[in-house]
């Protein structure tokens, strides 16, 4: 691990789960705890980068040396990376983003009715899409969390959001992905794969980021 590779580059980061609010005591999520992104973003900062951190509600501290912004909502976070992103070099989307928001948020708390009540739910903006998608954009790093077939459907999502490197972790498996202290992951980038057994998210981070400092000057000599 070269403590000096990311110096001078401004690395953004997207870390936890979003929270997508139904009326003002509910709201749909998921299981993100946070860890992977903040790992990274720790890995990074030791790597010499200048690092933002957006970060979904979780419960651990800032990384040393981090700037780090408070997002609750999908919309939230896209602005919030919108922002950031206007002077970065790398940009890794670790956050677990509700694809979908309730179409409405009820004003006062919904009251309990009849045996049924349908929720009707709206798609929200890919974050890691548009950021690729801008004229001249970072460095993009997407995560895909799978059930099943893994390796496809990663390389699937490399494709469509056109990211330069995507990280997939099975989330079926006990003891790795959401939530938990260790990951296992295949990183996939055009033209090219890696497996990284499974270790705690700390020491995995750190080999992502040096992974990413390999392809980010590969595809950007100087
Ligand atoms: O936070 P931890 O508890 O440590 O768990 C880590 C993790 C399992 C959440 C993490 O390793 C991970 O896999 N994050 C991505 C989870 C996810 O939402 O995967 P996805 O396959 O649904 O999304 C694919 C990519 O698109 C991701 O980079 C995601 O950030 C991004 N995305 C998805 C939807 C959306 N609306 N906007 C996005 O940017």
């Amino acid at each position: 691990f070269d403590t000096g590779q990311l110096s001078g580059k401004h690395v953004v980061i997207t870390a936890g789960p979003t929270r997508e609010a139904l009326d003002p005591v509910r709201y749909i999520s998921n299981h993100s705890s946070g860890k992977m992104g903040f790992a990274l973003a720790q890995a990074a900062a030791e790597a010499g980068a200048r690092v933002t951190l957006i970060s979904g509600p979780v419960n651990l501290p800032t990384p040393p040396q981090c700037e780090r912004i408070d997002v609750i909502s999908a919309d939230d976070m896209l602005q919030a990376a919108e922002h950031a992103t206007s002077d970065c070099d790398v940009f890794i989307a670790a956050a677990a983003v509700a694809d979908y928001r309730p179409a409405n948020i009820a004003e006062q708390k919904i009251k309990k009715s009849g045996e049924h009540i349908t929720l009707t739910l709206t798609k929200n903006p890919d974050i890691v899409a548009t950021i690729a998608g801008q004229p001249t954009p970072p460095f993009c790093v997407g995560f895909a969390a799978e059930t099943q077939h893994l390796g496809e459907h990663a390389q699937c999502k490399l494709q469509r959001k056109r990211l330069d490197m995507i990280v997939a972790n099975d989330v079926s498996q006990p003891g790795i992905g959401f939530n938990s202290d260790d990951n296992a992951v295949s990183v996939f980038w055009p033209g090219g794969k890696q497996q990284l057994a499974q270790a705690s998210k700390q020491q995995l981070a750190r080999q992502l980021i040096q992974l990413m400092a390999e392809r980010l000057s590969a595809t950007q000599p100087q």
